[in-house]
């Protein structure tokens, strides 16, 4: 079983299949995908590290990006994923810009839990934000998910100081008749967006109150839960989340380990370095050596990210350690 030096479990893998992203979110990649688009680990590669993790106690898989249905073969990695002994859970987070015509595909394929991010209820501010007109289909996508049953549908909000934070009310009206949890997202600082993290960071304090008085309540966190805070509401049928990660005690649930879309390591969002699973990755034999590997790594896991001494780490954005 994976774990670390303090305990901690790690049964939930955050797979990037790609840092290639086709949005130009403000505090993400203003200025659209820079990088060169090679390298990402291959299907057969995919398969032989999901395999190692699941028999090292993994049961659950987030495929993410950048934005993973960018790859064509998109479908391929999430069957080889699907049909791994022991992954009980199938996830994925997307910016929803094909979602609304593949969310039958993905629920056939046997996907579970789909994160839809949506940083506005507003046409013109989700361009603004983005860099993309596709509003409406992004918010038809999430219906279309609704009705396709996955047992989880949530979506994900970044808290920007005077861009959506005046849609407080238009957001819990969002989840009144729609089961699904909105969660927003304080902004963090990567090295790529210092100047606009000063203008736009606002502390989920602001929702927190907010939702206090208005008679929402903490929902009673389950044992394997990840840091998301939840409400409910008697009138509501969805939930309102708040991932906070400025927050004290954020990391003290922390139960997931990240891979780079070209095989990297990642034990902390905001740690520095990663290690290469690469060279384990090209027979089945070897993966005894990738089970040995991820124990060693998992010892340098340190207690909490570091935040607030102002380090962190060298994610440069995170479209490229997988959000
Ligand atoms: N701070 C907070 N959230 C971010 N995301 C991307 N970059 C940041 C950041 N700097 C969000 C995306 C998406 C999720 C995967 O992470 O908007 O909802
Ligand atoms: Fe793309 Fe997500 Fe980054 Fe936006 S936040 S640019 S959707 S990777």
């Amino acid at each position: 079983m994976l774990q670390d030096g303090f305990g901690r479990r790690f049964a939930y893998l955050r797979l990037s299949v790609t840092d290639v992203c086709n949005f130009r979110c403000e505090y993400c990649l203003p200025n659209g995908y820079q990088g060169k688009p090679t390298g990402f680990l291959n299907v057969e590669e995919i398969r032989r590290l999901v395999a190692g993790f699941a028999e090292m106690g993994t049961t659950k898989v987030r495929l993410t990006g950048g934005e993973p249905m960018v790859r064509k073969d998109f479908m391929e990695i999430v069957e080889v994923v699907r049909n791994t002994p022991g992954i009980e859970k199938l996830a994925m987070t997307t910016n929803g810009y094909k979602l609304r015509e593949t969310a039958t595909d993905l629920k056939a394929a046997g996907v579970d839990a789909i994160n839809i991010s949506i940083d506005s209820l507003e046409s013109g501010r989700f361009e603004e934000i983005t860099g993309d007109r596709r509003f409406d289909k992004v918010y038809e996508s999430i219906d279309s998910c609704l009705e396709q049953q996955f047992d989880s549908v949530k979506v994900n909000t970044v808290l920007l100081k005077g861009l959506n934070d005046h849609e407080l009310p238009k957001f819990f009206e969002y989840v009144r008749t729609r089961p699904v949890a909105l969660r927003f997202i304080e902004l963090m600082q990567t090295g790529d967006n210092q100047e606009y993290f000063e203008k736009r960071h606002v502390s989920g304090d602001v929702v927190r109150e907010q939702l206090l008085r208005e008679g929402w309540q903490r929902v009673e966190r389950g044992p394997v839960d990840g840091p998301a805070v939840e409400y409910s509401h008697p009138d509501h049928i969805g939930r309102i989340g708040l991932i906070a990660p400025y927050a004290p005690g954020f990391c003290d649930t922390c139960n997931r380990l990240r891979v780079t879309a070209r095989g990297g390591l990642r034990l902390c969002l905001f740690g520095r370095g990663s290690q290469d699973l690469r060279p384990f990755l090209q027979r089945d034999e070897d993966r005894e050596q990738l089970k040995a590997c991820l124990l060693t790594a998992l010892l340098g896991k340190k207690v909490s990210h570091s935040l607030h001494q102002g380090d962190f780490g060298d994610t440069p954005h995170l479209a490229y350690t997988g959000g």
